[in-house]
């Protein structure tokens, strides 16, 4: 066996997973939505830069939204065509066609509707309910598709919600199958408040598999309140995904829902997937060094373990 590489795992391949991983970078979006301070344009732009440059493929940039309503991301007119060059996919959120409309506007090529699972976040974070919201949806997407857009469908409170608890299975299933058949292209499982654990996973996984529902077309994206994303990431490739979502340096939340705190940690998910012997085709090194640059600008540490020890180790 050879030896590790000086800041790097071991790896040891495991059985059962998946040869590859596409990392969906949601450190841009799903992070500064969430801070208190609004992120200056210039520097927003030379975080996606960055990211673009660590070897990531797919870095989602902003939302489309109502500006009154997420005010961090108002800026997504003047960022968008700054950044519309990189050599990477720049998916961004649109809730409705005024979103799509604004994005399509700027040359977007990848867009992403987002659902709730439960009644009581569609009306927080949509003003509607969950079948409202799809109706909303539904223009939005056939629209994109005939622009040969690609749609991503994110679905929040896969697991369990702060209003009402566990999330049932069946009732996750319905607006799987439903985003699907609007003729969203891939799915986005989300776990909005991170407290979601392995067999839960594997549970909605199995039902879904079950339910008809191709795991090709089914990413996942955990939040790390409880400090579960990576173990319910390692769930998840065990029943075949090959897309996990991750925000650099673990930044993120959701406005909409008090109890969400970040993102799995993108660099935690890369040591994983390196020491399973999973390429990414992410650079590590350059990947801390811009969440490191970035937390200079947000003026706290990183949470993300991995970032905290590989810094720690370089200076
Ligand atoms: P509403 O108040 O019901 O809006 O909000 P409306 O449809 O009644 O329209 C009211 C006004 O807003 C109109 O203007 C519209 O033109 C304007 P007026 O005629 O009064 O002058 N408007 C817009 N302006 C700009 N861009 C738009 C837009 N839409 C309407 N796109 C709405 C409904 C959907 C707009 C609002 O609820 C909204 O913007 N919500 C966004 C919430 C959000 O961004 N949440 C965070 C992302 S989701 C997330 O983080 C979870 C995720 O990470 C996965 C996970 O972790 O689970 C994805
Ligand atoms: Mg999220």
């Amino acid at each position: 066996m050879n030896a590790p590489e000086l800041g790097l795992p071991m790896p040891v391949p495991a059985e059962g997973l998946p040869a590859g991983v596409r990392i969906h970078e949601v450190g841009a979006r799903d992070g500064l939505q969430n801070e208190k301070a609004t992120v200056p344009t210039a520097v927003k732009a030379e975080f996606i830069r960055r990211l673009a440059g660590t070897g990531l493929a797919t870095v989602e940039a902003t939302s489309f939204v109502h500006p009154k309503w997420v005010p961090q991301l108002a800026d997504a007119e003047e960022l968008y065509p700054q950044i519309s060059g990189l050599p990477v996919s720049l998916p961004v959120l649109v809730p409705n066609e005024r979103g799509l409309d604004r994005a399509l506007a700027l040359g977007a090529r990848r867009v992403a509707v987002f659902a709730s699972a439960t009644e009581s976040f569609a009306k927080a974070n949509l003003n509607r309910t969950v079948d409202e919201s799809l109706a909303m949806f539904e223009p939005v997407v056939s629209r994109a598709k005939a622009s040969d857009v690609h749609v991503r469908g994110y679905l929040s409170m896969c697991f369990g919600d702060p209003w009402e608890g566990p999330v049932p299975v069946a009732q996750v299933v319905r607006v799987c199958r439903a985003l699907l058949d609007l003729g969203c292209d891939e799915l986005s499982l989300g776990d909005t408040i991170g407290v979601a654990t392995p067999g839960q996973v594997t549970a909605l996984l199995a039902a879904l598999a079950e339910a008809g529902v191709p795991v090709s077309a089914l990413g996942v994206h955990f939040h790390d309140t409880y400090g579960q994303a990576l173990a319910n990431t390692l769930a998840a490739l065990q029943r075949g995904v090959t897309t996990v979502d991750a925000s650099a340096g673990g930044l993120g939340g959701c406005p909409f829902a008090k109890s969400a705190t970040g993102n799995l940690a993108t660099e935690d998910l890369v040591w994983m997937l390196r020491g399973l012997g999973i390429d990414t085709g992410v650079d590590l090194d350059r990947l801390v060094a811009t969440s490191v640059w970035m937390a200079a600008h947000l003026g706290r540490p990183s949470p993300s373990r991995t970032v905290r020890a590989l810094s720690h180790q370089e200076s």
